[in-house]
């Protein structure tokens, strides 16, 4: 079955999530992120991610930005960062305007031109997904920008997988799902859709029943592979 629609994760596969605290690192205003940027990022994420989960469990749905928040919360708490109020707004007001990755405009670009449509299904409120597609310049690059707003629960839920076909009409097997979260790409896989997981990093393969049906180390192979794919 030929492949239709290429629908992206937003955060961490289009968007630059350790962009935010690397950026303030670079702000004269806040040397005491020079040594701990990094692992302020690192907790700011895993924390972000775990409380999506456990809200989705619980049925304690909230919204993405105060999730976002709680997370970065913790994550200062837990660097010796948390006295200082405007570097907390600093680093929120960033991830608004997340940077995307390089290769991202001229992937979606190739990907429009060969005909596919390009989503983006994403845990983020339908703001900060607009704020950062317009902030990254890629502002008419979608089809469809597809939030988990619309079924009240976070990834990795069917019920955000299904935005998909009731929104872009296509069938699962009709889409290429693209994630850089491991969890992601194996709970899409499990649901129907062809993933791939962009693992940019060289982390080691999620131990869950879904395994992505193709692995990237970036995104600038991906309208080859959906080429490959469709001709195969
Ligand atoms: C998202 C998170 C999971 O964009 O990265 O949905």
């Amino acid at each position: 079955m030929p492949i239709k629609a290429c629908v992206f994760d937003a955060y961490g596969t289009l968007f630059d999530v350790t962009a935010a605290a690397r950026e303030a690192a670079a702000d004269p205003a806040f040397p005491e992120l020079a040594k701990t940027w990094q692992s302020l990022a690192a907790h700011w994420r895993d924390k972000q991610l775990q409380y999506t989960w456990l809200r989705a469990v619980t049925g304690e749905h909230t919204d993405f930005w105060q999730v976002t928040a709680d997370g970065l919360d913790w994550a200062l708490e837990a660097t010796g960062l948390h006295g200082n109020p405007d570097l907390r707004e600093r680093l929120l007001q960033l991830y608004w305007s997340l940077s995307a990755y390089a290769e991202v405009p001229e992937m979606l670009r190739r990907l429009r031109e060969a005909g596919l449509q390009t989503a983006i299904l994403s845990n983020g409120s339908p703001d900060m997904l607009n704020g950062a597609v317009s902030s990254a310049g890629l502002s008419g690059q979608f089809d469809a920008v597809l939030s988990v707003q619309d079924v009240g629960v976070f990834k990795p839920s069917a019920k955000v997988y299904q935005l998909v076909e009731a929104r872009l009409g296509t069938q699962p097997r009709e889409v290429i799902f693209v994630s850089s979260n491991g969890w992601d790409a194996a709970c899409a896989t499990s649901f129907g859709f062809e993933t791939v997981w962009v693992n940019r990093t060289g982390l080691p393969m999620d131990r869950l029943p879904g395994r992505p049906a193709h692995i990237l180390s970036d995104l600038k192979a991906l309208p080859e592979l959906v080429a490959g794919r469709n001709h195969a």
